[in-house]
């Protein structure tokens, strides 16, 4: 075991530390969530993140092509020869007046993250890269998720590409199928089990501890290594400078988790000298995070969570038959695994919580695809999660802001094209029929 890099559970009257190659995805000894973390001063840290800028021109060395490994002396779990990479990362930070103007944001403030064009088209590559990476590290052999979608496309193609057995566990009809398609044509064993995410998911935990496979879902503290790049290539995209705000939807918080660990780490190092606040987007449908964290008051306390609380929130959404239901079925999760990171991510952040109709996600997704780059619907919780805090006061509309765009419009072509097409929704784009008549055809073009 290297001592510099080593596993540690999060809870503060437990603290087990582990080695960095063992396979945990809770504490053995308490049952909390596991960190990965580093004694800095044993790494080898650039003093300037400008430094990192170097890498871009090696197109032809693959770990700096990274867009997650060109950062790796920021998660320096992984010797570069277990690193396993397929491009991802190549994404863009686009500043859109257009989408800022429908927020209700000044001209040159609103700035989207578009982790659609990873290579399998969502964010989950970066996550991916560095749990495979482990994976390889420690020789797993079958590979392991739940997902509404996203994921199991992302581990299968990695798995693919590392000849690594994969199986992937899936609500059966809760999954856009551009998703299903690309689990399935990536040759994803694909077990689709009658019930939701949240049934998924504990169903994949229990078979994998039994079976001793390797978990992939963000639980796995090496995903959420991978995915704080995507903050980095924020900061990159911003030429260094910090934004005032940061938006990501909300489903299993392994991203708004990843951010804050990100940003804390960034700031123990001396590389940035303040911390953005963080809104994190839940859709009405699914929204656990909004209404412990809003309305319950629940608070990552310094580590001290009041875990009774969430245990009694679970049992009476189990009483009750709860089960979540959004159009945005990326996000369509009531008992998020990585609740506890996410309250920390909230602490480190000065962050809050919001939840957003389908109606206004729709309304902002068509906004993202009418003036630039399309989205998935979970995605256009961030922009709609924008308008909201707008029009709340608690962003300022000259206030520098990032929103996460997760996924690409792709992945969901039958919500995007049911939209335009039933007219759902003030932004709706109806294709006009006409008789095959030149007449007809040109009388439409200039109505
Ligand atoms: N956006 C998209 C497009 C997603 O696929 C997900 C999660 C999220 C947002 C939420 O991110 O879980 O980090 O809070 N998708 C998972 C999946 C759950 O299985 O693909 P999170």
């Amino acid at each position: 075991m290297s001592d510099s890099k080593y596993q540690q559970c999060i809870n503060p009257n437990c603290r087990a530390n582990f080695g960095i190659e063992e396979i945990l995805f809770s504490c053995p000894k308490c049952s909390d969530l596991i960190d990965v973390q580093y004694e800095w001063d044993k790494q080898e840290v650039p003093n300037q993140l400008s430094w990192f800028e170097q890498r871009w021109a090696k197109r032809c060395a693959p770990l700096d092509y990274s867009g997650v490994w060109r950062f790796r002396e920021l998660l320096p779990f992984c010797p570069t020869e277990h690193c396993v990479t397929i491009g991802e990362g190549q994404t863009l930070l686009q500043q859109n007046d257009e989408v800022g103007l429908y927020a209700g944001c000044e001209a040159g403030r609103l700035h989207l993250q578009y982790e659609g064009l990873n290579p399998s088209g969502s964010f989950k590559d970066n996550g991916m890269t560095g749990a495979f990476s482990h994976a390889r590290m420690v020789g797993a052999k079958h590979v392991v998720c739940a997902s509404t979608g996203n994921t199991s496309a992302s581990m299968a193609m990695y798995a693919h590409s590392c000849g690594i057995k994969c199986s992937v566990f899936i609500g059966s009809g809760r999954v856009a199928y551009g998703k299903l398609s690309q689990a399935l044509d990536f040759g994803a064993q694909t077990i689709q089990i009658v019930g939701d995410f949240d049934d998924c998911m504990r169903q994949v935990k229990r078979v994998a501890k039994e079976q001793n496979l390797y978990l992939m879902n963000s639980l796995n503290p090496f995903r959420l290594e991978g995915q704080k790049a995507i903050m980095y290539r924020v900061l990159e995209g911003l030429r260094w400078q910090v934004p005032d705000w940061v938006i990501v939807p909300g489903g299993n918080l392994g991203n708004s988790s990843a951010f804050g660990k990100a940003f804390a780490e960034l700031h123990q190092l001396g590389l940035i000298d303040r911390i953005p606040r963080l809104a994190v987007i839940n859709a009405t449908g699914a929204n656990t995070l909004f209404d412990l964290h809003e309305n319950r008051n629940l608070r990552f306390n310094n580590g001290h969570v009041d875990s009774p609380a969430i245990d009694d929130y679970y049992r009476k959404l189990n009483e009750t038959g709860y089960k979540p239901h959004t159009l945005a079925t990326a996000i369509e999760i009531s008992r998020p695994v990585n609740l506890k990171k996410c309250l920390r991510a909230l602490e480190i952040c000065n962050g809050l919580v919001r939840e957003v109709s389908d109606e206004d996600i729709l309304s902002a997704k068509a906004i993202v695809g009418r003036y630039g780059l399309g989205c998935e619907p979970a995605s256009g919780a961030s922009v709609a999660g924008l308008k909201l805090l707008l029009a709340e006061g608690i962003i300022n509309p000259d206030e520098k802001v990032v929103c996460i765009l997760t996924g690409h419009q792709l992945k969901d072509p039958n919500i995007t094209v049911n939209y335009h097409k039933d007219n759902q929704g003030e932004f709706s784009n109806r294709p006009l029929e006409v008789e095959n008549d030149m007449t007809a055809i040109i009388k439409a073009l200039k109505g």
